[in-house]
């Protein structure tokens, strides 16, 4: 996947433009968008990285995946055909998906898994939305390799808040597996453990020359002397952050997830999974190559990561291709002073709609727990701390997903798949950094359950997540699906109400906010769009241990505050 100048851009666009008839149903956002079509087929494709071989689920044989164009405003039509043995879904993360639940994606929350051979069309409209997000796989780890960009543009006209870059790139970081991330992601469960560390950081797919065998499997982009790059980064790794830097060039930060940011200069970044973070970046140096670098920020104690770095190469036109490239300087795996650095300088270029006053006030605590482990085999199942299984969970309720989907059960009534009590506050009090809710060593329990939180229609909602120490304090990347919302506020420790530092003049509107380690973040949005929304750690190994939540959000009153009906296609489980 190269980078593409703008003539390629809208050329793909040409390309793909198309006019499906019968869309009077969907004439209800009053916007002359055009329509994009993309047909994507779940493939699985031969790859060889690392001098390793190995069959991986891909879209349409590509890692990482096309790239989705539109323009803000356009309606996206996506018909996803399963031609792998494997169930699949596709989730738009960060589209907002305004009355349009049924195709977020999210398998067992809004739908059931397209299952081998059967085909599902994803249909949204891009209601006010522009910049870099990206789409992935919903449904066990399968997003490893099933991922893109997903690039929305400015309406014709309109301009970027930042002069024009000379070209722009889109740079998808993952991390990359020798094992089958399907049975992989079993035997973790299985064991009770943790999950071992990637084998492989990817850019763009390719390792880099640190990696045995990968001297040539390098991604390179051209530059000019002079001219200023939009890279488009999307942090797409299943588990793990990663900063980011290029040798002697600094980075200036104009767009996160999506939405314009006052422009922020900085040496290096950290990005979480599920974050998109837009920079200019300057070729003002000598002319040589640079490298690009990205390598973990790993926050926790004790969890296994793979310290090489992935390495790109930003080359001046005119320098020697067989030179060597200038290193780029990355912080400590465990230095969070750079974290919170760039944290600081993000900050709205506008922030409509903030809430100042708050209906809804929930206090969450996010972490992982160690349950007591029964099984009959405890060699092979007992593998957490102290002979205990892994778990997580939000204010002590490790999250169990319904064997239907639960907007479905909502939908329709259908009683027994899940209940309406997810706590407003954790249900015990405890010093949550420090402490642990219960007082034996190998078991601080979580209750099971999937509980869903009701919200009102147009509830004005903060939230307060708090990281805990139960087993080691970390930084989560929590994602919530179907809004962006505002990080009002953030801080280490135990979230003080006396105390916090709360901005409600221009922070930024994000859809994944890595809650600082040891510390906590507040959050604020309007519950405007009706339907279930899903709230997780998009570390997916947390995911799968249940360290989620749902949001059931009412209909309102009006004719643009209902959920649609459900597609036809809707796949069954
Ligand atoms: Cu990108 Cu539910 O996630």
């Amino acid at each position: 996947m190269a980078g593409s100048s703008h003539l390629m851009v809208w050329l793909g666009i040409l390309l793909f433009q198309y006019v499906p008839l019968g869309l009077e149903a969907h004439h209800k956002w009053p916007v002359g968008g055009s329509t994009r079509f993309y047909d994507f087929k779940v493939q699985t494709k031969r790859i060889t990285k690392v001098c390793k071989t190995r069959d991986i689920v891909t879209i349409n044989g590509m890692y990482p995946g096309p790239v989705v164009y539109a323009q803000e405003d356009d309606r996206v039509i996506v018909r996803v055909t399963n031609e792998t043995p494997y169930n699949a879904t596709i989730h738009w993360h960060g589209v907002r998906q305004r009355l349009t639940c049924w195709s977020d994606g999210p398998a067992y929350l809004t739908q059931c898994p397209i299952q081998a051979g059967q085909t599902f069309t994803y249909e949204f409209t891009l209601v006010q939305q522009k910049g870099t997000l990206f789409w992935h796989a919903h449904i066990s780890w399968l997003r490893g390799t099933v991922h893109g960009a997903f690039v929305i543009y400015p309406k014709t006209g309109v301009p970027y808040p930042f002069p024009d870059p000379y070209e722009e790139h889109v740079l998808v970081l993952g991390d990359y597996w020798f094992k089958d991330l399907q049975k992989l992601e079993k035997r973790v469960l299985a064991s009770g453990g943790g999950a071992p560390a990637p084998d492989v950081y990817t850019i763009n797919g390719h390792p880099g020359p640190l990696y045995n065998c990968s001297k040539n499997d390098v991604f390179k982009m051209d530059v000019i002397p002079g001219k200023t790059y939009l890279l488009r980064i999307i942090n797409a790794a299943l588990n793990i952050e990663f900063f980011f830097s290029i040798a002697n060039h600094k980075l200036t930060i104009v767009e996160a997830d999506g939405e314009y940011t006052k422009p922020f200069t900085v040496e290096q970044l950290m990005i979480t999974p599920g974050q998109t973070i837009n920079v200019l970046v300057e070729a003002n140096q000598p002319i040589a190559k640079y490298n690009m670098a990205i390598g973990p920020y790993m926050s926790a104690l004790f969890v296994p990561f793979q310290n090489i770095s992935a390495v790109a190469h930003f080359q001046y036109s005119g320098a020697s291709l067989t030179s060597m490239a200038l290193p780029a300087p990355l912080p400590v795996f465990n230095d969070s002073l750079p974290v919170k650095n760039s944290m600081d300088g993000l900050r709205s270029l506008q922030a409509t709609n903030l809430p100042l006053e708050i209906d809804t006030d929930l206090f969450i605590t996010i972490g992982l727990n160690v349950e007591q482990c029964n099984s009959l085999t405890p060699n092979k199942s007992c593998q957490g701390p102290n002979g205990g299984v892994f778990a997580a969970s939000m204010n002590n309720v490790t999250f169990v997903r319904p064997k239907i989907s639960l907007l479905q059960a909502y939908y329709d009534r259908l009683h027994g798949h899940y209940t309406d009590d997810f706590p407003e506050v954790p249900l015990k009090s405890y010093d949550f950094v420090n402490g642990a809710p219960n007082n034996i060593p190998n078991n601080t329990q979580s209750l099971n359950g999937t509980r869903a939180r009701v919200l009102e229609y147009g509830a004005r909602v903060q939230l307060i997540l708090q990281d805990t120490g139960i087993v080691s304090t970390e930084n989560h990347p929590i994602h919530l699906h179907g809004y962006s919302f505002y990080v009002v506020g953030y801080g280490t420790g135990n979230f003080d109400p006396m105390t916090a530092e709360i901005n409600l003049i221009d922070p930024p509107y994000m859809n994944t906010i890595g809650v600082p380690v040891g510390g906590w973040a507040a959050i604020r949005f309007i519950a405007d769009n009706p339907g279930v929304w899903f709230m997780h750690c998009h570390l997916e190994i947390h995911t799968s241990w249940g360290l989620a939540t749902a949001f059931i959000v009412k209909n309102g009153e009006g004719p643009l505050e209902t959920l649609s009906h459900p597609p036809a296609d809707l796949p069954r489980c």
